[in-house]
C-alpha cells in the first residue's frame, strides 16, 4: 500500500489545470446504461473511482474504449443486472446504476452499501422514489433487487436533497411513462451536468439547478456525440485552499468560479486575495489570515466536501473559528490527526472549535476518507518538517495526479511504497 511523504514549509506558487469532476463523471458514465447508441464523453479524470465504475459498466455489458480522458461507451445489451459487493464496497456511487438499469432493462440488483467512514449513508430515498415510480423492491442477503415493468412518472418529494438520489431518480424518470417531478431535489452543479448530458441524448428534463426538477419520460434515448465533463469544483477548492494555507499564490486554470461561490466568499472573508478571470481563479495567501465560522450545507451552501480542507487552513489562522458539519453525521475524523500535528481543535457533537496556532509540525498520520486525506495533505504542506500519510488509496479515489500537480507548484510531495 502506498503512502505519501510531504516535506512542509514551501510557499506554493504557479498554475494548475483542474481535472474533470469525479462526481459528475460517475453519474454521466452510469447514465450511458440508458441508451443503446454510442456515447462519446471527454474530460474524464484518471481516478480510482472512475476505474471502478468502468469495471462495473463492463461487468454489466457495456463496451468501453478509453483513450485517456476521452471515452466511447456503448451499452447494446445487458450481460448482468447485478452490481456485486466487491465493486460497491469500494465505491458507494455504484448505486448510481440502480435507476438506469431499472428504467431500461426492468431489473437491477445492487449490493447494499454499508456505512462508511463518514456516517451511515442509507439509500432509502433512492428506493422510496423508485417504488413511487412503480418498482418492486426486495432487500435480502445484503442486496437490493428491483423489478419493474415500465416505470411510471410520479411526484417525488425527497426528505433530504440527496445528490445521488436526485441523479438516480432523474435517470430512472428519463425512460418512464409520463412526467416525474422531483421536489426538494439537489441543486449541485454535478446534477446539472448530468441533466445536460441526458438532454443531449434526447431526454426532456427541465428545472435542474433548482429544487424542482421535471422529467418528461421518453421511449428511448440516443448517443451523445461529444460531451465534456464539468471541471472538478472540489479539486479546484482544494488547490485554492493550498494557496491560502501555504501563504502562496496559485492560479487554477479551467475552474468555474460560480461553482465555488461559497468557498470564495469564505476565503475572501479570512483575507485571501481572490482574482477571477474567464480562464480560472487565482488565490494569493497573506501572512495574516483571520478566522471564520462555517456551516456545511447542500449547494449553494458551503460544501461538506471542502470542510476538512478548511479545517487544516483555519488551524493556522489568527483567532478562533467554528466549523459545523450538518450534511454527514461523522465527518470530523481528520481532527484527531490534525491534533497530532499540533492543531488546537475541540469537538462538540458535529461542531469543531478551532483555536488558530502559529505552526503545525509534521507527523505520521492516517487518512480515513477522501477529503480527510486532502486535509492532511494541506496540513503537511504547511507544517514544519515531514508528514507521512498512509492509506493513500483514499486520495487516489478523487485527486488526479496529486503528487505531480503539487510538485509543479513547488510542494515536496512524494509517493512511496508502504514498506520502503
Ligand atoms: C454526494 C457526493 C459526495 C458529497 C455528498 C454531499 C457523489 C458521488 N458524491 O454523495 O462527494 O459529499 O453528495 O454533497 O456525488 N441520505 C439519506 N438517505 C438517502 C440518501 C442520502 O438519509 O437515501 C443522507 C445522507 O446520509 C447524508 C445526506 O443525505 O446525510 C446527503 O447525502 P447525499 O447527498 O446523498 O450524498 P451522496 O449523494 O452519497
Amino acid at each position: 500500500m502506498d503512502k505519501i511523504r510531504i516535506k512542509g514549509g514551501n510557499r506554493l506558487k504557479g498554475e494548475v489545470q483542474v481535472s474533470g469532476a469525479k462526481n459528475a463523471a460517475l453519474p454521466v458514465l452510469a447514465a450511458t446504461l440508458l441508451g443503446s447508441g454510442e456515447q462519446r464523453i471527454s474530460n474524464i479524470p484518471d481516478l480510482r473511482d472512475v476505474l471502478t465504475i468502468k469495471r462495473l459498466l463492463t461487468h454489466l455489458g457495456a463496451e468501453i474504449e478509453a483513450d485517456g480522458q476521452n471515452w466511447t461507451v456503448r451499452m447494446s445489451a445487458l450481460k448482468q443486472c447485478e452490481a456485486p459487493y466487491e465493486l460497491v464496497k469500494t465505491m458507494r456511487a455504484s448505486v448510481l446504476v440502480l435507476g438506469p438499469l431499472t428504467a431500461r432493462f426492468g431489473e437491477a440488483k445492487v449490493s447494499l452499501p454499508g456505512g462508511c467512514a463518514i456516517g451511515a449513508r442509507p439509500i432509502n430515498l433512492h428506493l422510496a422514489g423508485l417504488e413511487k415510480m412503480g418498482a418492486e423492491i426486495k432487500i435480502e442477503h445484503g442486496y437490493v433487487s428491483i423489478k419493474a415493468n415500465r416505470l411510471q412518472g410520479a411526484r417525488i418529494y425527497l426528505d433530504l436533497p440527496s445528490v445521488t438520489a436526485t441523479e438516480n431518480l432523474m435517470m430512472a424518470a428519463t425512460l418512464a411513462d409520463g412526467v416525474t417531478v422531483i421536489e426538494n431535489a439537489a441543486r449541485e452543479p454535478e446534477v446539472t451536468d448530468l441533466a445536460q448530458f441526458l438532454n443531449r441524448c434526447g431526454a426532456r428534463i427541465r428545472g435542474f439547478g433548482t429544487d424542482v426538477i421535471t422529467i418528461e419520460g421518453v421511449d428511448s434515448i440516443d448517443g451523445a456525440t461529444k460531451f465534456g465533463i464539468m471541471p472538478d469544483r472540489i479539486e479546484a477548492g482544494t488547490y485554492l485552499t493550498a494557496a491560502a494555507v501555504t501563504r502562496g499564490d496559485i492560479f487554477i486554470r479551467g475552474c468555474n468560479p460560480r461553482h465555488l461561490d461559497a468557498v470564495l466568499l469564505k476565503l475572501r472573508e479570512i483575507g485571501v486575495a481572490i482574482g477571477e478571470d474567464p480562464d480560472g481563479v487565482r488565490a494569493t495567501g497573506t501572512a495574516r489570515i483571520g478566522p471564520a465560522d462555517i456551516t456545511t450545507l447542500p449547494y449553494p451552501g458551503f460544501p461538506t466536501d471542502m470542510q476538512a480542507q478548511f479545517m487544516a487552513l483555519l488551524s493556522l489562522c489568527e483567532g478562533s473559528s467554528v466549523i459545523t458539519e450538518t450534511v454527514f453525521e461523522n465527518r470530523l475524523t481528520h481532527v484527531a490527526e490534525l491534533r497530532r500535528m499540533g492543531a488546537d481543535i475541540n469537538i462538540q457533537g458535529n461542531t469543531a472549535i478551532i483555536k488558530g496556532v502559529r505552526r503545525l509540525s509534521g507527523a505520521p498520520v492516517m487518512a480515513s476518507d477522501l477529503r480527510a486525506s486532502a486535509c492532511l495533505v494541506l496540513a503537511g504542506l504547511a507544517a514544519e518538517g515531514e508528514t507521512e500519510i498512509s492509506r493513500v488509496y483514499h486520495l487516489d479515489r478523487g485527486y488526479e495526479h496529486l503528487e505531480k500537480k503539487f510538485s509543479n507548484l513547488g510542494g515536496e510531495v512524494t509517493r512511496m511504497k508502504q514498506n520502503s
